[in-house]
């Protein structure tokens, strides 16, 4: 078998984690690839991995171009610029991509899939999402003969890390996220992850997959991590939940229904109990039922050998169209999904005094909103209390609107914020 020609381009955590992997000691260093360029800002970085021995390219684009990269592996990052330039260029002259970059595919995906059919070049991604848990070929090859109904995932390691702690430790989002971050867990800056727009680019690229539609990042409802209080996790655990960051993919009708939001999950939810920086994927989908695969999300290791997975695909001749069909057999995504409907959970900050409940629950009462439970525990500091509710099954539109009229009562010192309740059977889930 003659050997599959390399350029990696990135050589940070992943890509120095994939030539660690392609190592004369490793089995994936038995022959197979050869290494022909590497790319990165900085040569003169110290790096784990000794890369003196390899062609070197100040330049990515430079090295997407050269004839003799059978496969461009793109490790840098970022949704455009320098990673994107290369990608079009590796597939514009008919290489194979393989790429980690889901910032990338989420927002370039359906014209990079194209760009790699017009000429002849494969696009894999397997490390894009939820690093070393192999869900995208699960979804493009295990699960073909079904019909996935609803995806939802623990996409970000960091989030799920920080709502971890935050439960264990009684520390308050700040605190945690500074440790998080001091500890090399959290990046810098930690918007894409705490935002939820990290989890949101990897249930893009899950939902074109399961559900045959074009990656539709656009249309992500998205709220992150930074919404949820120390009380949340607190009141939340009292009635019977734990709090994660669900991304969560639906088939609803001819639609795709896309939302990353902080939700409360049922302790005996199969992603309750995903703790600390691990990820998780559930696949429920017809006939073959609910799947879920758990592992680690990220990391030097995990990552490079997904990376790995996709290399053995190309070296074998594996590795169908990027989303699974052809773009031209893609439908428009998350356009015309309707409102969800389920069970909400409501936190208030409101003014300790009476007659503030008769105002709340008039509000919600006006909107067609019925409350399941309420809980106000007893003892707080300061003039405000929290109190948080539960609803029965309602549009999210109508708690909407709800949420925005109670806002403007003098009693009520903070805007009101409310999650979904995940159940641990949803099939009951309905839609408006
Ligand atoms: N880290 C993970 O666990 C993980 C998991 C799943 C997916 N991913 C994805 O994998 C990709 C790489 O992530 P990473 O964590 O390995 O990032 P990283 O550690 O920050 O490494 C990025 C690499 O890209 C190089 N680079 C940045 N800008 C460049 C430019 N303009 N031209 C050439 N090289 C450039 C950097 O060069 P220097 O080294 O010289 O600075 C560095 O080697 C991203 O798309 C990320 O989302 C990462």
């Amino acid at each position: 078998m003659t050997a599959l020609r390399l350029g990696i381009a990135g050589l940070g955590t992943v890509g120095g984690g994939l030539i660690k992997l392609l190592q004369p000691d490793q089995p994936l260093g038995q022959g197979e690839f050869e290494i022909v360029g590497v790319s990165a800002q900085n040569r003169a970085r110290r790096r784990d991995v000794d890369i003196s021995r390899y062609p070197w390219f100040d330049d990515p684009c430079d090295l997407a171009m050269q004839p003799n990269v059978d496969v461009f592996v793109e490790l840098i990052g970022g949704s455009d610029g320098t990673a994107k330039k290369a990608v079009e260029l590796a597939l514009r002259r008919g290489a194979h991509v393989v790429t980690a970059n889901k910032a990338l595919l989420a927002v370039h995906g359906a014209d990079l899939a194209k760009l790699s059919e017009s000429h002849g070049g494969k696009l894999l991604f397997e490390a894009a999402v939820a690093g070393g848990v192999p869900i995208v070929k699960a979804l493009k090859e295990s699960l073909r003969g079904a019909r996935p109904r609803a995806i939802a995932g623990i996409l970000n390691g960091t989030c799920n890390y920080l709502l971890t702690e935050m439960e264990a430790t009684g520390r308050a989002f700040n605190d945690v996220l500074a440790d998080a971050q001091r500890l090399g867990y959290a990046e810098a800056d930690p918007t894409m992850d705490v935002g939820g727009f990290d989890a949101a680019h990897k249930i893009t690229l899950l939902a074109a997959i399961a559900f045959s539609a074009l990656p539709d990042y656009e249309h992500v409802k998205i709220e992150g991590v930074d919404l949820v209080t120390l009380d949340d996790i607190r009141l939340a655990g009292k009635l019977g939940y734990r709090i994660k960051l669900i991304a969560k993919a639906e088939r609803v009708d001819d639609a795709v229904s896309l939302h990353v939001s902080p939700a409360l999950v049922t302790l005996d939810h199969p992603l309750a109990s995903v703790g600390g920086a691990l990820n998780a994927v559930m696949v429920d989908a017809d006939p073959v039922g609910r799947l879920t695969f758990i592992g680690k999300g990220a990391g030097a290791g995990p990552t490079a050998a997904a990376v790995a997975a996709d290399l053995v695909d190309l070296l074998e001749g594996r590795g169908g169209p990027a989303f699974a069909r052809p773009v031209s057999a893609l439908a428009a995504a998350a356009r015309a999904a309707p409102s969800e409907f389920g069970r909400f959970y409501l936190r208030l900050r409101v003014q300790d005094r009476p007659g503030v409940i008769a105002a709340v629950s008039d509000r919600l009462g006006r909107e067609g909103v019925s409350i399941e439970s309420f809980l106000q525990t007893p003892g707080h500091d300061g003039p405000s209390v929290p109190i948080v509710l539960t609803t029965q099954p309602v549009a999210r539109s109508a708690l909407d609107a709800a949420a925005k009229a109670i806002e403007t009562l003098d009693a009520v010192v903070e805007p009101p914020r409310f999650f979904p309740i995940e159940e641990a059977d949803d099939r009951a889930r309905l839609w408006s």
